[in-house]
């Protein structure tokens, strides 16, 4: 849907409506093909590809599809020892194509000279890292960036991430994580940008965008990767890595548009995942990696396995042994081998034995150098490496600033009773609660190369807020974590030490406010980090009854990288705030929101369930066949909690108030040519200036595959002043509402179609069009 009078350029799948229909038959609607990959290749670089492949032994070729992890900063299951020692010997000889992991620009300039001095062939080493959400400037976890609804905003902290690890010799990073995730038990939700294939696809382009820049070749940008190709985020109840069992309809109408988005926008490269589905390991599905992101979307670039992906096929029970699931990986796609030694041990001999076609291999190759290429490192292979650069271009007041705005663009206000915004005058403030003072969580997971302990933490904040005159009191209440906290350690969450409860209540009696901050630390999201159980860990709910007895006047800070089962807490609290783990800035942009300085506009990436039974839980879901309610039990429901989320998939509070009013359409009919106008006035209630999402939806009633209640379709970014009306003008086009329908195509069907607009997908106001 494009919006007409937004700074947000809305567009759905870029589907290019294709034939005109006749009167029922459906809208086709191709997808595009990949526009972005497309400019990976181009004649002059396939010529020197052309030339260095004749010049390729076997083994070398077999090398550039190997990558290893350096020794540095492990992100998987760590080979020995001895393993690294082969592997330096092994760079030297040309039977290494990338490493992940080694960082800074010196230890990149020594990895590149192993293997540009040494090498027959002089082919330079791609070096991959996991730049997630910032490189040494930490901006809010994506789950979190994903709640500003603001492409720009994303775009721009992808961008200063590219900008910080280009210069520490990073070409390429394994983002953006664009999985789809209906289940906060999943660990990884936190990295990726929550529920909704629309809202994902704007995140996963403006991420790519970012991190790409308008040119590959230029030395502040890096490569991007789409993971985890794909459906990783279905892992049954929400377990990691847990096998996955999706119909192609899910597949193709809700997991893959992110993708599509991703590889639209330019993606260099994808990386494959860790789960099968339907009985397939995707590092071994042609139909996902050969038959639609290779074939149906001509994606140029080249797919990286996960971490020993290939490897794992034997243990799922697909692969007899590492030399079948090299040939079963390579022959459905997978490029280049992560950490699993499968290519480097076995290929070049399955090649020698005819069960590996050489032109796969020499196609992975090409795939691989073309991003080479595009990156400039055959011009200069040290060009990225630059320590004057590193230093200047890192942690910079520039970088800090955009990660402060993205922070608050991130928060989200689920509650406020008029408590909110606190006065800066206040007389007392007391900040409590294991989160309080916590310098790290604030970071997140995957926090790149941000150093430990290095966030503005929430009582950090508030002091540089508030006025001199203000006494601010602090007690950590109780800890949240006990052994060791990091990206590997099985850390304990479940702590039972209530020795600070006493210092707590005096603090929370002695303040006219307190700021509570809990929720969860930050490697208890993350990969290998599912919960059966996503309420309040630890002694935090006791922690919580025992302020709030104390004090009633208590504003709640969640921190935290999933939605959470807090219902209790948000009944019994004046206000409470949705904070994620906000980055390097973190503590500065939440005083922000407190007192006033900044209007949330967040809105939920996720829906909020009331109780963890109750997921997976999305807005976007099907009717079902007895969708009630209904007099008596027989219609889909449960019989001890409601159908309904805590905070629906698109909420979020403001200081002011917004009210919508009917949407007007500008016809009750379009035809396959044709386009709709949907207009809404929405006006600023309130007493403050203040931004508003504005939210589009539409249902397809009748579908040759059942359709959801709701979808995404667009969304609009508002500021409007004390008492400001604006309309607001969507436009959908045919192509808007086409889906992968029972004919196996992306078409629009002909029939009635309801729209929905509103600040959520809740609370809405609908009309009603058909297409012809
Ligand atoms: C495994 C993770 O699944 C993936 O997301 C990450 O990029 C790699 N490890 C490399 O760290």
């Amino acid at each position: 849907m494009r919006s007409v009078n937004s700074v947000i350029v809305v567009a759905s799948l870029v589907i290019c409506l294709g034939v005109a229909a006749t009167a029922q038959s459906p809208i086709s609607a191709p997808q595009s093909r990949d526009a972005g990959a497309q400019a990976l290749v181009n004649p002059a670089t396939e010529k020197k590809i052309d030339a260095l492949l004749a010049q390729m032994t076997l083994e070398e070729k077999v090398g550039q599809l190997n990558q290893y992890s350096s020794p540095f900063d492990v992100t998987g299951p760590a080979p020995g020892q001895g393993a690294r020692k082969i592997a330096y010997e092994q760079i030297r000889a040309g039977l290494v194509g990338s490493m992940l992991n080694v960082n800074g620009a010196e230890a990149t300039r020594k990895a590149q000279q192993l293997a540009v001095e040494n090498s027959r062939l002089r082919i330079p080493l791609i070096f991959g890292h996991d730049v997630i959400h910032g490189y040494k400037t930490i901006f809010p976890i994506p789950l979190g960036e994903a709640a500003s609804w603001d492409p720009a905003a994303v775009e721009r902290s992808a961008r200063v991430a590219a900008t910080e690890a280009s210069a520490a010799g990073i070409h390429w990073t394994f983002g953006p994580m664009v999985d789809i995730a209906r289940d906060a038990r999943w660990g990884r939700i936190m990295e990726g940008s929550g529920e909704d294939p629309f809202l994902g696809s704007q995140m996963a382009a403006a991420r790519v965008r970012g991190f790409q820049g308008k040119d590959l070749a230029a030395l502040d940008t890096i490569a991007a990767c789409a993971k985890h190709y794909a459906a990783y985020g279905f892992a049954e109840a929400g377990r990691d890595y847990n096998t996955v069992d999706i119909s192609e309809n899910t597949l193709r109408n809700v997991v893959l548009p992110p993708f599509k988005a991703a590889a639209d926008a330019g993606a260099a490269t994808f990386m494959n995942s860790f789960n099968e589905i339907g009985g397939i390991p995707t590092t071994g599905s042609s139909h996902l990696q050969r038959d639609i992101l290779k074939g149906e979307w001509g994606f140029k670039g080249f797919i990286v396995s996960d971490w020993g992906s290939i490897g794992e096929m034997v243990r799922h029970g697909y692969s007899a042994d590492m030399a079948e699931a090299a040939r079963q990986a390579m022959t459905a796609g997978s490029d280049m081998d992560m950490e699993a030694r499968a290519y480097i041990g076995h290929l070049a001999a399955l090649v020698k034995s005819g069960k590996v076609d050489v032109k796969l291999v020499d196609e992975a190759v090409r795939r691989v150098l073309r991003v080479k290429f595009a990156l400039g490192l055959f011009d200069d292979p040290y060009r990225y490496s630059d320590a004057a650069r590193e230093k200047a271009a890192t942690l910079t007041p520039a970088n800090l600033a955009a990660a402060r705005d993205a922070a608050r663009k991130s928060i989200v206000l689920l509650k406020n009773d008029g408590v909110l915004p606190l006065d800066k005058q206040v007389r007392s403030i007391a900040v409590i609660g294991p989160l309080a003072d916590d310098k790290d969580s604030p970071l997140g997971n995957w926090r790149g190369q941000g150093a430990a302990n290095s966030a503005v933490s929430l009582l950090e904040g508030v002091k540089a807020a508030v006025s001199p005159g203000t006494k601010v009191l602090y007690a950590e209440g109780a800890k949240l974590v006990t052994g060791p906290r990091n990206f590997g350690a099985p850390s304990v969450f479940n702590t039972t030490d209530r020795s600070g409860f006493p210092a707590a209540v005096e603090a929370a009696r002695a303040a006219d406010v307190v700021l509570l901050a809990i929720g969860e630390d930050a490697f208890q999201t993350g990969e290998g980090r599912s919960q059966a159980d996503i309420g309040l860990k630890g002694p935090q709910d006791e922690l919580f009854r025992a302020v709030i007895e104390a004090n009633k006047k208590v504003v709640v800070v969640l921190m935290n990288g999933r939605p959470l089962t807090i219902g209790h807490v948000a009944e019994a609290v004046p206000a409470l705030v949705e904070t994620w783990f906000l980055g390097s800035e973190s503590g500065h942009a939440i005083a922000d929101v407190l007192f006033g300085d900044y209007n949330p506009s967040g809105k939920l990436p996720a829906s909020f369930p009331r109780l963890v039974g109750q997921l997976p839980l999305y807005y976007n879901h099907k009717s079902t066949g007895r969708p009630g309610p209904e007099p008596g039990v027989t219609w889909s429901h449960y019989t001890d909690v409601s159908n309904d989320p805590l905070y629906p998939f698109g909420f979020g509070l403001s200081y002011t108030t917004f009210t919508y009013s009917e949407p007007k359409l500008s016809t009750p009919e379009i035809d396959a040519n044709g386009q709709l106008q949907v207009t809404v006035t929405v006006t600023n209630s309130g007493q403050r200036a203040g931004a508003e999402i504005v939210q589009l939806y539409v249902r397809d009633l009748v579908g040759s595959v059942t359709r959801p209640v709701k979808e995404l379709k667009g969304f609009q970014r508002i500021e409007l002043a004390p008492g400001q009306a604006r309309d607001v003008t969507f436009t959908i086009t045919p192509a808007d509402l086409a889906f992968y329908t029972a004919r196996g195509r992306w078409e629009a069907e002909p029939g009635a179609f309801k729209v929905f607009v509103g600040g959520n997908s809740r609370d809405v106001k609908e009309a009603s069009f058909t297409l012809r």
